[in-house]
């Protein structure tokens, strides 16, 4: 049986107000696209009035033809027009939501800084790095042979008494210098060795005004073929003018176990002599210990309290203002 063209014409047309009216209330791109293969699809509603084209009579065929695709561009045409208004009102909605009112009131945040004992860790450091050195830390429990045997301290010496270095249950101790890392480095690397240590050191001082029972030192140490003492006297020099400005130094001869000869420093420091570091060249007992030929290699060693200089530098008169975290004394530096 033959189907008269102007039944599926009107088909077709109806599907166009039926979808022309639901793009035009749809509210997400999601849904639009629903109604797109819904009504357009492969399997859609519109294919498949076309799927009856067979009953026809065949000189009817591309008149229906002709309308399809008239219907299928008008309703295109609406789905491309409702994308374009859903995606304008989706940017607007999230600009609207990322709008950032510039005159709101800040909220402050106080600007924290360095602390003085680390201002002047890093300007130490600054200038040995600059001098060549290299940077190396250690641990802060040691054993008894690098803190002291190893640096040429017999067992008799005062500073291994218990009175002076805290023990610890296991027979380790906190060091008592920066000194031990001389041994640590110099085990585990060959000469020519330029170092500086910093670190924290533990001694059983009572705190008053001018001791900690943890305090900070940084070491210096420099082993070569050839080195001197001119060689040692100049690096100090240059440090300590770095460090103070240009000050009088004056090196006085002194006795430390692990240097020979040593030294200890001192700069005129507002009318007065202060001793700032101790030093000398590296005994060859203690390069034996380490398996350094001392008939090849000298070297020399320096070792300084950062408190002492934080204190100098910026006129402290109290070391535990160092520690106990007043805001009103840190802020003013
Ligand atoms: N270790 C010494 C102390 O704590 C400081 C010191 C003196 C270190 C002479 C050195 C040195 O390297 O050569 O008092």
């Amino acid at each position: 049986m033959v189907v008269p063209v102007s039944d599926l014409e009107s088909q077709l047309q109806s599907l166009q107000v039926e979808a022309q009216g639901a793009i035009a209330t749809v509210e997400t791109l999601d849904a639009l696209d629903e109604i797109r293969v819904n009504f357009l699809g492969k399997k859609g509603k519109i294919s498949k009035v076309l799927g009856g084209m067979g009953k026809l009579d065949p000189a009817d065929r591309p008149k229906l033809g002709a309308i399809a695709n008239e219907v299928k561009k008008a309703v295109q045409g609406s789905l491309d027009q409702q994308r374009e208004a859903l995606q304008a009102a989706k940017i607007q909605a999230q600009l609207e939501a990322e709008t950032l009112d510039v005159t709101m009131p800040g909220t402050y945040r106080p600007q924290g800084h360095k602390h003085p004992l680390n201002s002047t860790i890093d300007k130490a450091l600054d200038i040995f790095v600059g001098l060549g050195y290299t940077v190396a830390s250690g641990t802060e429990m040691e054993t008894d042979y690098y803190n002291f045997e190893a640096l040429n301290t017999p067992a008799d010496h005062p500073a291994r008494d218990m009175a002076d270095t805290f023990y610890l249950p296991d027979g380790n101790l906190l060091r008592t210098h920066t000194s031990a890392m001389q041994i640590r480095y110099m085990e585990d690397n060959e000469p020519p060795i330029r170092i500086a240590a910093p670190g924290r050191v533990y001694r059983r001082d009572t705190v008053d005004a001018t001791h900690s029972a943890v305090f900070h030192q940084i070491e210096i140490l420099a082993v070569d073929e050839g080195l001197t003492f001119t060689d040692l006297k100049g690096t100090i020099e240059e440090f300590l003018f770095q460090m103070f400005g240009d000050v009088e130094v004056r090196f006085r001869a002194s006795y430390f176990p692990f240097t020979e000869p040593s030294a200890e420093v001192d700069v005129r420091w507002k009318g007065r002599w202060l001793e700032v570091l101790g030093c000398g060249m590296v005994d060859p007992n203690v390069l034996k210990a380490v398996g350094y030929d001392p008939e090849i290699y000298t070297g020399f060693a320096a070792g300084f309290g950062v408190e002492r200089f934080a204190m100098v530098l910026h006129q402290m008169d109290d070391i535990r203002r160092l520690y106990n975290s007043d805001l009103r004394f840190l802020r003013q530096f």
